[in-house]
């Protein structure tokens, strides 16, 4: 198997050192490597440490039972106390929790004790609606305060709740309360989004028809459009929790008590709940965001820019900055609304020192224009972050510069759902950069690249990337279905966690995640990856996005079929665009990798999480029916795609 036509992104040479303040005062230094590896269970003994524990834990880890962990063995402790009362305690009640942005320009500012106290009054209405320990709640909510309020009060009474993105059809939300059988569900009227209000309520009313179990729904005011209401199941939110005490004795659970259920897609049609208990994800949230951020509580304006209803809101809006008492800024909103530099202006408002966002956003950034965020000064960040994809060099450097005004490092952290804590990423006090490469496990953690079997392979090559050890924050199960636990994760490598995603191994053993197995090529029996092809074609200067598939080829097992949207500036996008990026994708990579076809389009099929749907435009490059749609941001993208497209040979 050929792998020279991987390594082009691997020639990439330019390198960022840690800025010498940041470095000199970074919350982990380099020895915590060495720590870790001499004493791996010592190390997550001592980052246990920074949570607040009703009854301390007895043995670290329990793997009598691989692949079932029990972390943090009879240690008992409370989520929602760890997050806001300690902290209130400790006297920092004042400080703020969040700087919410609404949409439309409404703002709020949450301190500590506020959001305490909100917290309090929601588990009261909560228990008054005769909810009890383990008992599963649906959180069907916009990006508001109360999202987190919410979230908060089943912690506290150790009622796992499964937020479910608001852009979530009604149908999704009703599998995913099926699954759970979700007895209570909390939603609002509406969001505001791209300018106008839109409506959350009719979906909860359409998926709870089929869905009997559930008793209440409870319905938070935030945009005033009409509902249609059910008597005796739909309750106001104002009604219920705003005439409850603020007192709430939170009750300790055990450090294996459910915390939450996280639906992501699989490979089948059905979603999984990844289910995330107590302890090892309060420690592995709150250590990960505490070292990788490089957080000061004291000091830090933090904002992740994603949303609660994804694991990255989970982990890095709720659970980990509110660990830490963090100031975060939580945003309502589209970046572009109700103008491009939306983002910017939040940045210049608030003076967040650190921002953490996905690469598409970095890239729909740079087809905008370098010229939006200079109007804003940005120079109060002095960390950026990425997640959720791989960031191609361009958008590194483009990001680092414009952004970041050339100082700052940035941390591109790998992790999944699954993980439930960033797993790979740079330390942003110690490690010198590589744009394009996630570099190496976290201090406590690790990861390896294996080959087909199961072997570790030498640097400079390319396999699967694969977690050897367990770690605190791991998923436990998926809901209600430990085969599927062990035959996904733990059954393609015997005994390690077999991620899903290619990655490589440099000449100095630095890792660069290569995406998705199921989106590694193999062309002529050459293995190629989408993202190093995408990346070449967004490195030259008339294109603005890329994906690339492949499609099945008789003669040569897969083809490399580019999607591209080109910059505005660039011309027409005719038959000589395309022989150029053909050219360029040639001589960036090599011969193997140019592609079949290239299709010039508008848009690319994206979910809401911002994931292009490689799928569908595997089925484009292919000829055959689109297939499901459904989970796309915008469904009509795919008929404007094979409509409007100027296929080329
Ligand atoms: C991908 C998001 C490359 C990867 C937190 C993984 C990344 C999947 C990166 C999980 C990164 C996430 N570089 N790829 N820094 N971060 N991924 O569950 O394919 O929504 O398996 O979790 O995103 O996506 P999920």
């Amino acid at each position: 198997m050929a792998q020279t036509t991987l390594s082009n992104l691997l020639h990439e040479t330019r390198r960022f050192d840690p800025p010498a303040d940041l470095a000199a005062a970074a919350n982990l230094k380099a020895d915590a490597y060495a720590a870790a590896d001499a004493d791996r269970l010592g190390f997550w003994a001592k980052q246990a440490e920074r949570i607040t524990w009703e009854t301390p834990f007895t043995d670290v880890l329990d793997w009598s039972n691989p692949p079932f962990a029990k972390w943090y063995v009879g240690g008992k402790l409370n989520a929602a106390y760890n997050c806001l009362d300690r902290h209130v305690e400790a006297g920092n009640g004042d400080r703020v929790a969040y700087y919410f942005e609404g949409e439309p320009g409404d703002t709020r500012t949450i301190t500590y004790s506020q959001l305490k106290d909100e917290v309090c009054q929601a588990a009261n209405a909560l228990i008054e609606l005769g909810v009890k320990t383990g008992d599963r709640i649906a959180i069907y909510l916009p990006m508001i305060p109360e999202t987190v309020v919410a979230m908060l009060a089943c912690a506290r009474l150790g009622a796992p709740h499964t937020v479910v993105f608001g852009g979530f059809s009604a149908s999704a939300l009703r599998d995913r309360i099926t699954d759970c059988q979700a007895e209570i569900v909390i939603t609002a009227d509406g969001g505001n989004r791209k300018g106008k209000p839109s409506a959350l309520k009719p979906a909860v009313d359409e998926a709870v028809k089929e869905c009997p179990d559930v008793r209440n729904v409870l319905v938070i005011k935030r945009t005033g459009q009409d509902v249609d209401w059910t008597d005796g199941r739909d309750l106001w939110w104002d009604d219920v929790v705003g005439k409850q005490s603020t007192e709430h004795t939170a009750e300790a659970f055990d450090a294996e008590h459910p915390l939450y259920v996280m639906y992501t897609s699989g490979t089948t049609g059905k979603p999984k709940g990844i289910l995330h208990t107590t302890g090892g994800y309060l420690v592995g949230t709150s250590y990960t965001h505490w070292s990788v951020f490089d957080i000061k509580p004291e000091t830090d304006v933090y904002w992740t820019a994603a949303d609660i209803g994804w694991v990255t809101g989970h982990s890095y809006i709720v659970y980990g900055p509110l660990a830490n008492g963090t100031t975060s800024i939580m945003y309502e909103g589209t970046p572009d609304t109700p103008h491009p530099g939306r983002w910017w202006e939040i940045v210049e408002k608030y003076k967040a020192t650190i921002l953490y966002c996905a690469p598409t956003a970095i890239r729909t950034f740079m087809k905008v224009g370098a010229e939006i965020p200079a109007k804003s000064d940005l120079t109060s960040l002095r960390l950026i972050g990425s997640v959720g994809e791989p960031i191609n060099p361009e958008a590194y450097v483009w990001y680092r510069d414009t952004i970041g005004g050339g100082k700052t490092p940035v941390v591109d952290t790998w992790w999944q759902t699954e993980t439930g804590m960033i797993m790979i990423s740079p330390l942003p006090g110690v490690t010198s950069g590589k744009p394009g490469s996630a570099m190496n496990a976290l201090p406590g953690v690790v990861a390896d690249v294996v080959d087909d079997a199961g072997e570790s392979v030498p640097d400079g090559s390319g396999g699967y990337l694969v977690l050897k050890e367990p770690w605190p924050a791991m998923l436990r199960t998926i809901w209600g279905d430990d085969e599927r636990y062990v035959d996904t994760y733990w059954s393609r490598f015997k005994g390690v966690y077999f991620a899903g995603d290619g990655a490589k191994k440099d000449e100095d053993g630095d890792l660069w995640v290569l995406g998705r197995v199921d989106d590694v090529m193999n062309v002529s029996g050459h293995r190629l990856s989408t993202t190093e092809i995408e990346s070449a074609l967004v490195s030259h200067p008339k294109v603005a996005e890329a994906a690339v598939v492949g499609a099945s080829d008789v003669t040569t097992g897969q083809a490399v079929v580019a999607f591209v949207i080109l910059r505005t500036s660039a011309d027409g996008g005719g038959g000589d665009v395309v022989d150029e990026l053909r050219k360029h994708v040639s001589a960036r990579i090599g011969a193997i990798a140019r592609p079949r076809s290239i299709l010039v389009v508008s848009e690319l099929p994206k979910t809401r999480s911002g994931k292009i749907m490689r799928r569908l435009l595997r089925d484009v490059a292919e000829d055959r029916e689109v297939g499901d749609v459904s989970t796309l941001a915008d469904d009509s993208v795919m008929g404007a795609i094979t409509e409007g497209m100027q296929p080329a040979r």
